[in-house]
């Protein structure tokens, strides 16, 4: 019988981690029962002592799933742990996540410590953490870069002091596969009562190896992988949950299963990118836009005659269905509904009547409407309630002209107006509406995207403003990407003028 490997996923934690990615409660709550359906193991709900918003849904999300273990980050502080495991009061099943680091750069630049006091410190909050729970796992941060006799030393205590699950973070990505492969093998072979205890993979994909070295990883006995829905992470990300599940369905041999419903990894991914207003890259391993999509000719002959020649998973096994029919201007809110509800994502009547109307307007500007649109109107709903909000927005450009935008502002239910001139229809439209908006502030990042194909396609503006030292995050979806990139831009300014 194959064996089963955990999958702990850490979205909600070291994925939401990234800038510009923040979640409300609600939207954490939808993922984590995304993450229930799909039949995830544990979900690190979020690391409690570092606000009262990551407090309030690490209590929320274990009140709202079931059976999978809801598991929080600390420290090695005892505040940390006591206040995680407040948050975890009502998790029906319950794990604390705590550590330190015992690199060299941590040990010495970090903390201004030695060997022995870290050793004696991952005991402690590993016993204190005991007091709380039974279930507690110790991560030994920045492992990949940590002497692998040291690191046995400190997993051998830490298992001594009663943890249930070991996690050998390669923090900074830095690891090659082998090398990972070698550490978990080291401690398999080296560390007393080792098979007491889960060990656990965390990769990072700094140098593009997170998969990999979770594979080598799990391939030398670890048997837990934390993961991140599309790979989301810091910097470049964590291992991604689609590619780990789908690399043990598809190879066999390696006589590892995971307890994921493979169909539902779709869906997640597109809710977690809409929600987050984090882009899947197009040609991102299982979840991309073109991970399926054969465009020379020799492939498209290939797959037509068999499906296997040039494809090794069926995209029905996660949960894209080419036959899934596009809505369109004729589609009714029953329609909408239900695709919205095979997206992993409920609304009340009302909040679906508000969102089937600005279904209905970009039907009429745009033929066929898909799961990506449908997910960008649902993320959309949730920016109508800001205090500036866009009233008007009229451009003239082209070749040879100097483009002139006016535009209209609603701020606070008063109405303000402005025309600017700029060498762009975007510069003229931002000019004007920075003659409303006269505070500081500075684009640092400015992307458009579309969403689908065809001239007639929805754009997608990712924004990074930065105001008073501060990076402010901003995003719009249009049909018109002159109007999105301004709508983006009200966005960022929305977070900091409250
Ligand atoms: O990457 C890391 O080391 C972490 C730990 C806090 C688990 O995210
Ligand atoms: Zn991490």
């Amino acid at each position: 019988m194959a064996e089963r490997l955990f999958i702990f996923d850490t979205t909600l934690r070291d994925g939401e981690q990234v800038p510009g990615c923040q979640l409300n409660t609600i939207e954490k709550i939808q993922i984590a029962k995304a993450l229930e359906n799909l039949g995830v193991d544990v979900i690190e709900a979020g690391f409690p002592i570092s606000s009262p918003g990551d407090f309030n849904s690490v209590v929320e999300i274990s009140k709202a799933v079931t059976w999978p273990i809801v598991c929080a980050l600390t420290r090695a502080v005892e505040k940390d742990i006591t206040v995680a495991a407040e948050s975890l009061q009502y998790a029906r099943r319950k794990r604390i996540h705590t550590g330190i680091g015992t690199s060299p750069y941590h040990i010495q630049y970090k903390f201004n410590s030695t060997q022995e006091k870290i050793l004696e410190r991952s005991i402690a909050c590993v016993k204190y953490a005991k007091k709380q729970m039974e279930d507690v796992e110790f991560y030994c941060e920045d492992a990949g870069r940590t002497d692998n006799e040291y690191l046995a030393r400190v997993v051998e205590a830490v298992i001594k002091a009663g943890a249930t699950v070991v996690n050998i973070p390669d923090t900074t990505g830095y690891c090659l596969p082998s090398e990972y492969g070698a550490k978990i093998k080291f401690l398999m072979e080296n560390v007393k009562d080792i098979h007491k205890v889960i060990l656990s993979t965390h990769c990072h994909n700094d140098l593009g190896m997170a998969t990999a070295n979770t594979i080598a990883g799990i391939i030398n006995g670890a048997r837990q992988a934390e993961v991140t829905i599309n790979g989301i992470g810091e910097r470049a990300g964590n291992t991604s949950l689609e590619e780990i599940a789908m690399i043990f369905k598809s190879h066999k041999e390696l006589d590892i299963e995971t307890n994921v419903n493979t169909k539902h990894i779709y869906s997640i991914s597109r809710t977690v990118s809409s929600l987050m207003n984090m882009p899947v890259q197009p040609n991102k391993a299982i979840v991309g836009r073109n991970a399926f999509a054969h465009s020379s000719g020799i492939h498209q002959d290939g797959i037509l005659k068999n499906r296997e020649s040039y494809e090794i998973i069926d995209p029905k096994e996660v949960g894209i269905d080419e036959n899934t029919l596009a809505l369109t201007a004729r589609s009714g809110r029953a329609a909408l509904k239900h695709r919205l509800s095979n997206l992993g994502i409920e609304f009340s009547q009302e909040k679906l009547d508000d969102i089937y109307e600005e279904f209905l307007k970009l039907a009429d500007r745009k033929k066929d409407i898909n799961d990506d649109d449908i997910l960008m109107l649902a993320g959309k709903d949730r920016t109508t309630s800001q205090r500036i909000q866009l009233e008007y927005l009229q451009v003239t450009s082209g070749a040879g002209v100097r483009a002139v935008a006016s535009i209209g502002l609603n701020i606070a239910g008063e109405k303000f107006e402005a025309a600017a001139s700029g060498n762009g229809p975007v510069d003229a439209a931002i000019r004007a509406l920075k003659k409303i908006i006269t505070r500081q502030m500075t684009i640092q990042e400015f992307l458009i995207q579309a969403l689908n194909k065809g001239s007639d396609d929805v754009g997608k503006v990712h924004l990074q403003v930065e105001h008073n030292g501060v990076n402010y995050y901003g995003f719009s979806a249009n049909t018109d990407i002159i109007a999105a990139s301004v709508e983006a831009y009200i966005d960022a300014i929305n977070k900091f003028e409250k």
